[in-house]
């Protein structure tokens, strides 16, 4: 994985932007348990940004990652035709994070292998992957309805 790509569709500036976002969301983050304080910050095919934190519960199984809050966001205020292009993620707490299985096959559902994924990785270095390097053979909606 490198830090930018060389097929990188997005600008240096709107990587920056879109890692400042989920940046920015992490602040909201509810997280008493974990104290890991998440954001994401998806960019959509037709240039919008929507953000989400993750929320937990003291039913510890039912926390929502940031990405899974992010989509639902998405869906609800721009509807089931949403698309997505890349996707930051980042936290608060000075750690490498990407996002989790549950995440990525969440992502998968709106993206294609191409979504570009942003994320902090170790020692804090802006590292950059796609969603296809990161979840290889997605189970996708094609498999419902077999010919
Ligand atoms: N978390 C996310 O929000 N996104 C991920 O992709 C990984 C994990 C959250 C869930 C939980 O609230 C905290 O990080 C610790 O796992």
């Amino acid at each position: 994985m490198s830090s930018v790509a060389s097929t990188n569709p997005l600008s240096i500036a709107e990587q920056q932007r879109l890692r400042e976002l989920a940046q920015a969301a992490a602040a909201n983050s509810y997280s008493p348990y974990s104290h890991f304080r998440v954001g994401a910050a998806l960019l959509l095919t037709d240039g919008s940004i929507v953000s989400g934190c993750n929320v937990e519960n003291c039913s510890y199984r039912l926390t929502s990652c940031a990405e899974q809050v992010a989509i639902a966001r998405a869906v609800s205020e721009r509807g089931p035709g949403i698309r997505l292009r890349a996707v930051a993620v980042a936290n608060l707490n000075g750690a490498a994070s990407m996002p989790c299985g549950a995440c990525r096959q969440t992502l998968s559902e709106f993206g294609d292998d191409d979504l570009l994924i942003l994320y902090p990785g170790e020692t804090g270095a802006h590292e950059s992957t796609t969603l296809g390097a990161l979840l290889p053979h997605a189970f996708r909606m094609q498999y419902l309805d077999p010919k």
